[in-house]
C-alpha cells in the first residue's frame, strides 16, 4: 500500500531528494515525467522569501500541471520567519512544505538552520506548529533530518517524536549525522529504528544508488518511502526502471541523447527567464563579471548545466575526454553538438552508478 502525506496518496513510493544547484523545476518535471512520486525542491531561504528576494521567490517557479503535488523545502532558524515563508509558499501554490534539519553546511548550521536544528528538538517541533498555524493547517508540514548532530548526538528518535507531537505530517531521514557528512555508509538500522518509534510516514534516505538499493531499503526498514538523491544525477531513468518495479535501468543512446538535449534547452529557458526577471526587478546585474570576462546569462546557464553533463555522461568509454570538452564549451550550439556527438554513439549500457559519486560536492552546490 502506497503511503499518503496528509490527503496527498503518492503513486509509489520512490522520491527524488531535494539537491541545491538540481532539483530546479527543470529536473523535476523530468524525474517526475520518469515516475517519481514527489520531487521537493532544493533548499530555498525563508528570509529571502521574507525579504522578497527577487532570485529566491524565482526559485518557487514550479509546472502546474506536473508537479503535484508540488513541495517547498524551506530552510530557517527563526520560528516567525519560517512560518512566514510556509505561509508564502502556501500562497504561491505549495501543497507541501518540508523543513530542511539536514544541511550540514556552516554557513546554514551558523544561523540555527539545516543541522542545527537537530541540536534543539523543541525549537523544531516549535516550528512545526507555527507553519501549521501559518497555513491553517491546510499544507502537510514535513522534515527532512538527519540521525544527529554527530556521534554523541545521535538523537532521531526523540526528534521525531517531539515533531510527531507537534503536527508533522511525514519525516525523510538521511541515515548518517552532520559529522558524518558524506563518510562511510549510511545506517539503515537507524530507519527501521525510527520507522518503530513514530506512526507517521518515514521516507529512508541515503546510499540508494539502484533500483535494487531502493527495494532492499523498503524490505530491511519497513519505511513508507524512500528518497533518492545521488543516484539520480545524471540518471532520472532510475525513477521509470522503480515505478516499473524493474531491476535495471535500460535506456537507449537515442532516447539518452534526446533527453540530455531537452534537459538542456529547459535548463537554458529557466534560467534565462530567472535572469530576465531578477534584472526586471532591478534586484542584480543581468551580465556578471568573473576575472574581468562578461558572463552573459547564456554562458551563465551552460556552465550550470555543466554538472549533469559531467553526471550524465558517467559510466561511458570516452566520458573523461568528454568531460574536459564540457569544460570549454560556451554556446548553446557547441553543446547541443557536442551532446549529440557524444551520447548518439554512447553503446547500450547499464549506468555505472557508483563512478564519480563519492565527488558530489554538496557544499560546491551552494556555490
Ligand atoms: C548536490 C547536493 C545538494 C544537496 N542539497 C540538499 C538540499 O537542498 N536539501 C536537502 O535537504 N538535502 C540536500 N542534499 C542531501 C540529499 O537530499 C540527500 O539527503 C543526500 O544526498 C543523501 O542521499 P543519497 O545517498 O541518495 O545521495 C544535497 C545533496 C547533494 C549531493
Amino acid at each position: 500500500m502506497v503511503f499518503a502525506i496528509g490527503p496527498y496518496q503518492l503513486k509509489n513510493p520512490f522520491i527524488l531528494a531535494p539537491m541545491a544547484g538540481v532539483s530546479e523545476m527543470t529536473f523535476r518535471v523530468i524525474a517526475l515525467q520518469m515516475g517519481a512520486a514527489l520531487a521537493p525542491t532544493e533548499l530555498i531561504s525563508s528570509k529571502g522569501i521574507f525579504f522578497k528576494n527577487r532570485r529566491t521567490l524565482q526559485y518557487l517557479t514550479y509546472d502546474k500541471d506536473i508537479e503535484i503535488p508540488y513541495s517547498v523545502q524551506l530552510f530557517g532558524g527563526d520560528v516567525e520567519v519560517m512560518a512566514h515563508a510556509a505561509h508564502a509558499a502556501w500562497q504561491h501554490g505549495a501543497h507541501m512544505v518540508d523543513i530542511n534539519m539536514g544541511c550540514p553546511v556552516k554557513k546554514v548550521t551558523k544561523t540555527g538552520s539545516g543541522s542545527a536544528l537537530m541540536m534543539d528538538p523543541k525549537r523544531a517541533a516549535e516550528m512545526i506548529r507555527a507553519m501549521r498555524e501559518a497555513t491553517e493547517d491546510k499544507v502537510p508540514i514535513t522534515a527532512k533530518i538527519r540521525s544527529g548532530w554527530d556521534h554523541d548526538n545521535v538523537n532521531f528518535v526523540d526528534m521525531a517524536q517531539h515533531m510527531e507531537r507537534a503536527g508533522v505530517a511525514a519525516v525523510a531521514m538521511h541515515a548518517r549525522t552532520r559529522a558524518q557528512a558524506y563518510r562511510g555508509q549510511a545506517d539503515w538500522s537507524l530507519i527501521k529504528e525510527l520507522k518503530q518509534a513514530v506512526d507517521i510516514p518515514v521516507i529512508g534516505n541515503g546510499d540508494v544508488l539502484t533500483p535494487g538499493d531502493a527495494y532492499a531499503m523498503l524490505e530491511q526498514t519497513g519505511c513508507d518511502g524512500v528518497m533518492i538523491g545521488r543516484g539520480a544525477l545524471g540518471n532520472p531513468w532510475i525513477f521509470r526502471a522503480l515505478h516499473e518495479g524493474a531491476k535495471n535501468v535500460e535506456v537507449t543512446p537515442q532516447e539518452r541523447m534526446q533527453l540530455i538535449r531537452h534537459h538542456f534547452n529547459a535548463h537554458l529557458r529557466f534560467h534565462l527567464e530567472l535572469d530576465a526577471q531578477v534584472a526586471q526587478a532591478g534586484q542584480s546585474a543581468t551580465n556578471r563579471k568573473r576575472h574581468g570576462k562578461t558572463i552573459t546569462p547564456e554562458l551563465h546557464a551552460i556552465r550550470t548545466f555543466r554538472q549533469h553533463l559531467i553526471w550524465y555522461s558517467r559510466g561511458f568509454r570516452g566520458g573523461s575526454a568528454f568531460r574536459q570538452q564540457v569544460l570549454q564549451m560556451e554556446t548553446h550550439a557547441e553543446v547541443l553538438d557536442a551532446i549529440q556527438l557524444f551520447f548518439a554513439d554512447a553503446a547500450p549500457s547499464h549506468l555505472v552508478q557508483n563512478e564519480d559519486v563519492e565527488g558530489v560536492n554538496y557544499k560546491q552546490a551552494f556555490g
